[in-house]
């Protein structure tokens, strides 16, 4: 396992939309391994393959109900197929610097997806499991939290981030 490193706002990467992954082999284990490393050494409780720059639809989420544990889980081609009940919760994101901000997600979810090994996964999931696996299939589709921010928040967050970049 290797921890890789996480890219962050405005790179191209968190742009694309990630393609369908068709290979599940060892090479795939060993990046969801290295994904879920980098999420935790990070302090964060999901990744998507943009973030470390592999346009590929996969992301990992922290799903531990209890503090000092490390449960977590896979999702390969995720989809969100319904969803319902909207609630707004302060969200950031490893990629977005120094900023966090309500945002609206359903508060339930119906989810299909595959794990490293191709079986398929059909599960609901509910309020933080929810808006987690919203956040990083968002990720997927090259959105990012700040993207359904009011514009006027969002080209505040943008002055400071030049200021943040230009003071390094
Ligand atoms: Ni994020």
């Amino acid at each position: 396992m290797a921890t890789r490193e996480i890219i962050t706002y405005p790179a191209p990467v968190l742009r694309k939309k990630a393609v369908k992954i068709e290979v599940f082999d060892d090479a795939l284990q060993e990046l969801a391994n290295d994904m879920i490393e980098t999420m935790y050494k990070a302090q964060g409780v999901g990744l998507a393959g943009n973030q470390i720059g592999v346009a590929q639809q996969i992301v990992v989420v922290d799903i531990s109900t209890e503090e000092n544990e490390q449960k977590n889980i896979v999702l390969i081609n995720p989809v969100i197929s319904e969803g319902e009940g909207k609630v707004p919760d302060q969200e950031g994101c490893l990629s977005v610097l120094e900023y966090s901000a309500k945002v609206n997600r359903f508060q339930k979810i119906r989810v299909t997806a595959q794990d490293p090994q191709g079986n398929e996964l059909d599960f609901i999931a509910q309020d933080r499991f929810a808006r987690i696996i919203q956040h990083e299939v968002d990720h997927l589709h090259g959105t990012l939290f700040i993207d359904r921010i009011s514009t006027l928040k969002r080209s505040m967050y943008k002055k400071k981030l030049k200021k943040m970049l230009k003071n390094q």
